[in-house]
């Protein structure tokens, strides 16, 4: 039998040319394709690839998902070992260095972080320009986007000790930010960094300390948090973290390339399905009513919010982890009512064929909105909450990204589909546009 070829033969109808292109990963290069050509001149082939559905825009080594399976891993660890194992702070070192910490490295890491917990005043000066009701993520982009101006080092993209400095401030100073922007928008005195406690403990004592004297965050829910943050640490390339290398490769600062990530994930479709998930589980109600909804989803009218990925076929490997931890956050705050209506939407939506055959099933946003309204978090705060642990995957993409000598500055290509060369027409000599035109110039 003959030796198959990891090639790919292309025959283009057009001329009757055959060519053979290179199969590397299971993936043809791009830009092999330009080789086809009816005429020499031509500009060659392409792809067309609206939102990347299809195609890959880097080689990394960070994070693996089979979305068939279900599975998820940071560095080959399975979410669910590091669920059960880890905690966030850990889970950051693996996802930015590559390999979990022995006990020294882990604690000079821990105390590295923790160092940068503290924000400039003038940093809390400028949350403090906010209008009293923003938007803690708009909050967040602003001022994580301000911190460049802070830190002009964080321009020598290309030297290590900088990445790494800016890295740990960065994963240091989210929670800071984040709670001032909660405080900010509750009207109450921001509160200081606690290096006593963990990294979740110390988040909760700047959300939710009142006036006493130390906070003692409630274990269960510090240790919640942190499998929340574990679960969020990264997902390969996402909206957020396509944003995050795509700003990243005109050579800005990291600050500045984390601000347009966390713009990103301010989306709707992107950071806000959770809220998402609530509002539709607060309109449902009842578990009497759940029939009437499947049938509207069904029907195409809606869609059953939380469920479905674009990656994953199959359970969402983290949705699991989270049913089991939303009891452990409930055993301390109580059952969040929406709970009851969530189990039964989920067993009769497993057992459905509409759901089955298009392999649609829970993500994890179904369950994490549950969890952060239990503990208490306006819905404003729920991307929020994904933006803090996020970013030591979005510095870690970042710096493989820098570090990859294929990577250039992002630029896509476009198919173009307007008009031909056309001459200015003085104003006065313009045709007068019939109604219908005027309607389509508005609709643009
Ligand atoms: C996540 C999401 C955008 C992925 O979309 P996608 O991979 O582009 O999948 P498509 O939109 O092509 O959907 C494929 C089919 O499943 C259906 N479908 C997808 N998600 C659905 C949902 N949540 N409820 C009902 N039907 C859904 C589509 O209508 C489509 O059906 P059709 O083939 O009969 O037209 C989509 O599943 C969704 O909107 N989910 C709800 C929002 C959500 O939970 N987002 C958080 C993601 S982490």
């Amino acid at each position: 039998m003959a030796m198959a070829k990891n090639t790919l033969t292309i025959t283009d109808n057009r001329t009757g040319k055959q060519y053979e292109l290179p199969i590397e990963n299971d993936t043809i290069r791009a830009a092999d394709l330009r080789q086809i050509k009816v005429r020499p001149d031509d500009f060659g082939m392409m792809t067309y690839d609206p939102a990347f559905t299809n195609t890959a825009s880097c080689k990394s080594k960070i994070t693996f998902i089979d979305g068939d399976r279900g599975i998820l891993r940071y560095r080959g660890y399975p979410i669910e070992d590091l669920a059960e194992h880890s905690n966030y702070l850990e889970t950051a070192y693996l996802v930015v260095k590559g390999e979990l910490p022995d006990r020294k490295r882990f604690e000079m890491w821990e105390h590295n972080v923790k160092v940068h917990t503290m924000v400039h005043e003038n940093i809390k000066k400028f949350m403090e320009g906010y209008r009293y009701d923003a938007h803690p993520m708009g909050m967040l982009v602003g001022t994580i986007g301000a911190l460049s101006t802070f830190y002009p080092d964080a321009a020598s993209i290309h030297d290590l000790e900088s990445r790494r400095l800016q890295t740990r401030r960065l994963i240091g100073k989210l929670p800071t930010l984040a709670a001032f922007a909660y405080r900010h928008s509750r009207g109450l005195p921001y509160v200081y960094p606690d290096n006593e406690l963990s990294y979740t403990g110390n988040f909760l004592s700047m959300l939710f300390r009142m006036t006493e004297l130390k906070y003692k965050p409630d274990p269960k829910l510090e240790h919640a948090l942190d499998v929340l943050f574990i679960l969020h640490a990264d997902h390969e390339q996402n909206c957020s973290t396509n944003a995050m290398r795509s700003v990243g490769s005109s050579q800005v600062d990291p600050y500045s390339a984390t601000a347009a990530a966390v713009a990103a994930l301010y989306g709707p479709l992107h950071g806000g399905a959770n809220e998402a998930v609530v509002r539709m589980l607060t309109e449902i109600g009842s578990v009497e009513r759940i029939p009437e909804l499947i049938k509207q989803v069904k029907a195409g009218e809606r869609r059953l919010m939380g469920f479905g990925h674009r990656v994953y076929k199959n359970y969402d490997p983290r949705a699991k982890i989270l049913k089991k931890a939303a009891y452990e956050v409930f055993e301390v705050t109580g059952a969040n009512p929406l709970i009851k209506i969530a189990l039964e939407l989920e067993r009769i939506a497993l057992q459905d064929d509409y759901f089955v055959s298009r392999k649609l099933y829970p993500n994890v946003d179904f369950y994490s909105g549950i969890i952060y309204q239990a503990m208490g978090f306006p819905t404003a705060m729920f991307p929020v909450l994904f933006a803090i642990p996020r970013t030591s995957g979005w510095m870690s993409q970042w710096a493989e990204m820098v570090r990859d000598e294929e990577q250039k500055i992002a630029r896509p290509r476009q198919v173009y589909i307007g008009e031909g060369e056309r001459h200015y027409t003085p104003i006065d000599k313009r045709p007068v546009p019939t109604m219908r035109e005027e309607a389509v110039a508005e609709e643009i």
